[in-house]
């Protein structure tokens, strides 16, 4: 095909997909090119946005290392992650939500007993944390692994922070016979996202604050059932209207009470696990 033109070039994009083979790849592809195609004619992009758009995506692919995903945040700032997360996991049937799993997440953390402080003594209001993993039904499950991680009063994940052991503040404790699971910590607090680097960038430009209300990340886990991925939020917290990741669902916000007589604080909550499929 010759004399391509703004009107038919889409169309002959496509056509060059007749021979992919995988059914599925070519209709995703088919749709990226579709919509790709329609927001470049609904913004009629100029060159100079076509070259800033280009060094933007390389800045942040120059900006990712073992430690530090910049598109998996640019991702999760555009609610691209929360949709994907919605429709992967539609819910009901006494499951508990999910939400981000964010980049901060590390495997390896240590098992430790019923009842361990993940702050290990260190800064912050110390809180327990207690409640039961439970099948859609309300059965206990038992030997359900729950792998914690939060970021210190300073606002940095272990791995943000030099200052910090590398599992300060995580850990994968189990459930008892009863489904019932047990960890002492301190109450977390909202922190901003990364913003030294391209998505700060965008998210300045959009008028935006980068902060996500406090909140405690888990990973539940149980042989027969789904995995899942929350997080256990602060009732009050001033960013549960506005998360920069749109990761927010009232059935996940929880009041940290303060118990009688003391400086410690109880958070309770029983988790929902869908049977896997
Ligand atoms: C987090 O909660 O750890 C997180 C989620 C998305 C982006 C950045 C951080
Ligand atoms: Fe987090």
């Amino acid at each position: 095909m010759r004399n391509l033109t703004e009107a038919n070039l889409t169309d002959a994009v496509l056509a060059r997909l007749a021979r992919t083979e995988n059914r599925r790849f070519k209709a995703v592809m088919e749709s990226l090119i579709r919509h790709l195609h329609a927001f470049i004619r609904d913004v009629e992009l100029s060159e100079a946005e076509w070259a800033a758009a280009i060094n933007f995506l390389t800045a942040t692919g120059q900006k990712c290392d073992a430690d530090r995903q910049e598109f998996i945040l640019l991702s999760d700032v555009l609610g691209v992650s929360m949709l994907v997360d919605a429709i992967n996991h539609r819910g009901g049937d006494g499951a508990t939500e999910s939400t981000v799993l964010g980049p901060f997440y590390i495997e390896g953390a240590p098992d430790l007993p019923a009842g361990f402080d993940i702050s290990h003594g260190g800064p912050g209001e110390p809180t327990e944390v207690s409640g039961r993993v439970l099948t859609g039904d309300g059965k206990p499950i038992e030997g359900a692994v729950l792998d914690v991680w939060q970021t210190a009063p300073n606002g940095f994940y272990s791995t943000q922070d030099p200052n910090q052991d590398r599992f300060n503040l995580r850990g994968r404790f189990r459930t008892d016979d009863k489904g019932e699971y047990f960890f002492r910590t301190i109450k977390p607090t909202s922190y901003p996202v990364p913003t030294d680097g391209p998505v700060g960038v965008i998210l300045n430009a959009m008028g935006r604050h980068p902060m996500r209300p406090a909140h405690l990340h888990f990973i539940v886990t149980a042989p027969g059932y789904e995995r899942l991925t929350t997080h256990l939020f602060v009732e009050g917290d001033p960013y549960l209207g506005s998360d920069v990741v749109f990761g927010v669902k009232s059935s996940l916000v929880v009041d940290f009470k303060r118990k009688p007589g003391g400086k410690t604080l109880e958070a309770k909550y029983d988790f929902g696990l869908k049977r896997a499929t």
